[in-house]
């Protein structure tokens, strides 16, 4: 084995430290250093090389045990190295704490006194975080400013490059007057705008002069309401309290006469497809998108990629040969393979087996896992019992019945659950007042005929690399509220694994997160839209990016996604009005509904 010795002074890590600097060294070799030469009959170097390898990240977690028993490293060398780990870790956990917070017009001018006495006109941007950190602070220009010329993307762009969520404008008058000027206006109003459309609003303008201040946000709204951005949880912007005009997006929109199209049959005492509460579902959309996809689509087949319910893949199949369906939600999956699927049933069974279910008395059962955690809360105890035993009681049958059954089964109950929820229609929350009625009934689905049907629980970005078809309808959640941990009751249901569930909301650990309710999802909607094999997209959108509340506001911007589409051809967008679900916590009241159809261009 070769010694440190036999290798040349210039590769030897101190050496290379001394004449290169540590950017230089690999980690093994910043090891090797730490660890000296004190290793008998070992070459350092290739001891470091193993614990980096094998402790890969979790190096910075070693401990002095896990050190020991490396041969050739004693207490003492285990000891320098756990040190050096933890101070650096220190410092930096002093760093993030030392963080500049931007919380109200005296912070800014503390950050930006110096401009009280400049002799030049400057025009300064801080650049905040989702929590008003500070990530920079930037001159924009110097000398005398002429307003009008100067273009937004000046100071959006640093903002797009440091993943900034709002900005605020600083700007000094040298003739101690603090007064806006009719320019200043205009330019705030021009510069809000612009903060709207690209979703990084602008929340305040100061003018500072050496004899006085001037904070817009402050003047607008706040004198009688303390001064912070935040106020109450919501974070007003100058958008909001300019009270201008919305911003025209360059964008032609069209309206089209509806036709009444044809929703899948009734019959009564059986749950149809629709009959069940969910955030965002387009069962009240069905006329008005098949009126437009009627007209402007042609082709066999259509995907619904985040089909969530599954109601326009239902209606789509009456128009159809061909329909995919997915969702990555294990509920939703269950539903459409009850629904939608192929498989052989027996009518007869499922109305027996349901019929015995519901002879059940819930003060003769004993607790289950489900009323264990969710009764008296989402469910009254003895329903919690019922429900608990019933989804027992299909597993333990589960040999004994089809797939389609067993999936029409657990949809059944499914759908008899959500009748029942102590909810407002998810499960993020259940009323303080106990459900007091016991008055759970389990009622069979009524299957929907196709002609051809695929039903997958994937990524939609992941699925639409492998699918082909001639229409794909996409309707992917727009903000920060994430489906698998509003139906995580329903989830955990179909699943059945019985996770353990935390916090007042008993969730379980999370599971499908969309990158669409993240900062990433104008990036995943453009890889998905650049991905898709098709000769129709369809995309819907509302509006609720207009909305005050953090949740509910939209990751994509209406014009981003036109963007994002035109570049795969024609793109028509058409526009309804539509009250849309708000959970109560915003005032907004002007939804919009929008659908994009993009012809694509073939290459
Ligand atoms: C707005 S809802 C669709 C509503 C549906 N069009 C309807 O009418 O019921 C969005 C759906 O996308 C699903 N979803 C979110 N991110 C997804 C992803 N990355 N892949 C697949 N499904 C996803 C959610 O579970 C949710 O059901």
């Amino acid at each position: 084995m070769s010694k440190i010795k036999d290798i040349p002074k210039i590769d030897r890590p101190r050496e290379r430290y001394l004449q290169k600097g540590a950017d230089a060294l690999s980690k093994s070799d910043l090891l090797a250093i730490l660890l000296g030469s004190g290793i008998k009959g070992k070459n350092v170097r290739l001891v470091s090389e193993n614990i980096i390898r094998k402790y890969g990240k979790k190096f910075l977690s070693i401990t002095v045990d896990e050190l020991m028993e490396i041969p050739g490293i004693g207490q003492t060398k285990a000891l320098q190295i756990t040190s050096a780990i933890s101070l650096v870790k220190r410092f930096y956990e002093e760093n993030e704490i030392n963080e500049t917070v931007v919380k109200n017009s005296q912070d800014v001018l503390t950050l930006t006194y110096d401009l009280r006495n400049m002799k030049k006109e400057h025009l300064v941007c801080l650049y905040l975080n989702a929590r008003n950190v500070l990530l920079k602070k930037e001159i924009i220009s110097i000398g005398i400013i002429d307003k009008t010329l100067l273009h937004p993307r000046e100071i959006f762009y640093p903002a797009i490059e440091l993943n900034a969520a709002s900005v605020i404008l600083i700007h000094n008058h040298p003739s101690g007057d603090s007064m806006p000027s009719d320019e200043d206006i205009k330019f705030v109003e021009k510069l809000t705008q612009a903060g709207e459309i690209m979703g990084i609003p602008v929340i305040d303008f100061v003018i500072i002069s050496s004899k006085g201040d001037c904070s817009f946000y402050e003047k607008l709204e706040r004198q009688n309401k303390g001064f912070d951005y935040v106020a109450e949880g919501v974070h007003d912007t100058l958008f909001d309290l300019l009270k201008i005009e919305k911003p025209t997006y360059g964008i032609t929109t069209e309206k089209i006469q509806e036709t009444y199209i044809n929703i899948p049959q009734i019959k009564e005492n059986y749950f149809q497809l629709q009959n069940r509460r969910y955030i965002g579902n387009k069962y009240k959309l069905i006329d008005w998108i098949f009126s437009i996809l009627n007209k402007e689509c042609k082709g066999k087949s259509f995907a619904d990629i985040f089909a969530g319910t599954g109601v326009v893949a239902a209606v789509a199949s009456k128009h159809f040969d061909e329909i995919i369906l997915n969702d990555f939600l294990h509920s939703n999956y269950a539903v459409y393979k009850a629904f939608f699927d192929k498989g052989t049933w027996s009518q007869e069974k499922i109305n027996g087996i349901i019929k015995n279910y519901n002879n059940i008395n819930g003060e003769d059962l004993g607790d289950n896992y489900f009323s264990e955690n969710f009764g008296g809360k989402y469910f009254s105890t003895n329903s919690a019992k019922i429900i608990g035993f019933i989804r027992e009681n299909i597993e333990k049958n589960k040999s004994k019945l089809t797939e389609r059954e067993y999936n029409m089964l657990i949809s059944s109950l499914l759908y008899s659950v959500d009748k029942i929820a102590n909810t407002v229609g998810h499960y993020d929350a259940y009323f303080k007042k106990e459900a007091v009625v016991d008055n759970f009934f389990m009622r069979p689905i009524d299957p929907i005929e196709v002609k051809e049907v695929s039903i997958f629980r994937e990524d939609a970005n992941e699925l639409a690399k492998k699918i082909q078809t001639d229409i794909v309808y996409i309707d992917p959640p727009y903000n920060s509220r994430q489906y698998s941990r509003f139906y995580h009751v329903l989830e955990t249901l179909t699943k059945w694994d019985k996770p353990k569930l935390h916090g007042v909301a008993l969730k379980p650990e999370s599971e499908n997160m969309s990158d669409y309710c993240r900062v990433k999802a104008k990036d995943r909607l453009t890889e998905l839209v650049n991905a898709i094999k098709a000769k129709y997209l369809v995309v819907s959108y509302n509006n609720t990016y207009d909305s005050k509340s953090n949740s509910s506001q939209n990751k994509i911007a209406l014009e981003q996604i036109k963007n994002i589409l035109n570049k795969r051809g024609e793109t028509k967008i058409f526009e309804k009005d539509y009250r849309h679900f708000n959970a109560g916590n915003t005032d907004f009241n002007n939804h919009k509904e929008y659908l994009f159809v993009t012809h694509v261009d073939y290459e």
